[in-house]
C-alpha cells in the first residue's frame, strides 16, 4: 500500500501536537521527519528532543530524513527516540554499506536519499541492500519549494531497476508534492509520498490527504 507522509516542517510548531494529530486523524500513513544541521543544509530544524516527543504522541511510524554531517553519529540516538525509518543522504557519506548496516542492526529501516543533482546510477552498488530509495524533487533545506519535473524520470529508471532485479526496496520522493503533480509521481512508481507545504497551508487537511489517497490507489 502507498503511503503518505506529512512533513511537520511546514507545521506550525507552537501546536505540533495538534498539527501532528490532526494528519493521523486525517489518514496520513507515516510522519516525516526533517533533520537538518545548517551545514550539510542550509537550514536548521529541530533534533532527537523533538523527535522522541513527537513519538510520544502518535501512533504513526517516524521516518527521520537526516541532512547531516557525520549522520552515523547520531543514528543510535535517533532510533531510541522513536524512529521506524532513517535515511541518510549518500552525497556526503563514505561508507553507505556501513551506515545502511548500522540502521538496520537496530531493528529499523534504512533509506539512502540522493539530491536532484545526483544520479541513479550513483546507487547501483548499494539498492540491494536499502530498504527504500528517497529521490529528492528539490533541493534539500527548505519547505514549500517548486518541484523539478526532470525527478520523475529518475523515479522511472529506480523503478525499472527494482522490478528487473527483484530488490525489496521502495521508492519514496520529497519535495513539492501536491494534488497537481500526486498522480504522475505515484504511476513513475512512488511509493512513499512525503508532503509538507501542500498539507500544513491547507485549511482542509483531510481533504487534501483524502484526495491524495484517492489520486495513488
Ligand atoms: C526538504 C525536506 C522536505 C520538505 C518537503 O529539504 O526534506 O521533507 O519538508 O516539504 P514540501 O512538500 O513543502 O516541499
Ligand atoms: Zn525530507
Amino acid at each position: 500500500m502507498k503511503k503518505i507522509c506529512p512533513s511537520i516542517l511546514s507545521a506550525d510548531f507552537t501546536i505540533l501536537k495538534s498539527e501532528i494529530q490532526e494528519v493521523e486523524a486525517a489518514g496520513a500513513d507515516i510522519i516525516h521527519c526533517d533533520i537538518m544541521d545548517g551545514d550539510f543544509v542550509p537550514n536548521i530544524s529541530f533534533g532527537q528532543k523533538v523527535v522522541s516527543d513527537i513519538n510520544s504522541i502518535t501512533n504513526l511510524p517516524l521516518d527521520v530524513h537526516l541532512m547531516i554531517n557525520n549522520p552515523d553519529k547520531y543514528i543510535s540516538e535517533f532510533q531510541k527516540a522513536g524512529a521506524d525509518y532513517i535515511s541518510v543522504h549518500y552525497e556526503n557519506n563514505f561508507n553507505l554499506n556501513r551506515t545502511v548496516n548500522q540502521i538496520q542492526d537496530l531493528g529499523i529501516k534504512a533509506g539512502v536519499v540522493i539530491n536532484p543533482a545526483t544520479p541513479v546510477f550513483m546507487l547501483s552498488d548499494i539498492i540491494e541492500y536499502a530498504d527504500y530509495i528517497l529521490v529528492m524533487s528539490v533541493n534539500p533545506g527548505f519547505g514549500g519549494q517548486k518541484f523539478i519535473p526532470g525527478t520523475i524520470e529518475k523515479v522511472r529508471e529506480l523503478k525499472k531497476t527494482v522490478q528487473l532485479n527483484n530488490y525489496n526496496c521502495l521508492i519514496e520522493m520529497d519535495g513539492g508534492i501536491d494534488l497537481a503533480n500526486i498522480k504522475e509521481i505515484s504511476d513513475a512508481g512512488v511509493d512513499m509520498f512525503v508532503c509538507g507545504a501542500s498539507i500544513f497551508t491547507s485549511k482542509d487537511r483531510s481533504a487534501v490527504i483524502k484526495k491524495m489517497k484517492e489520486y495513488i490507489s
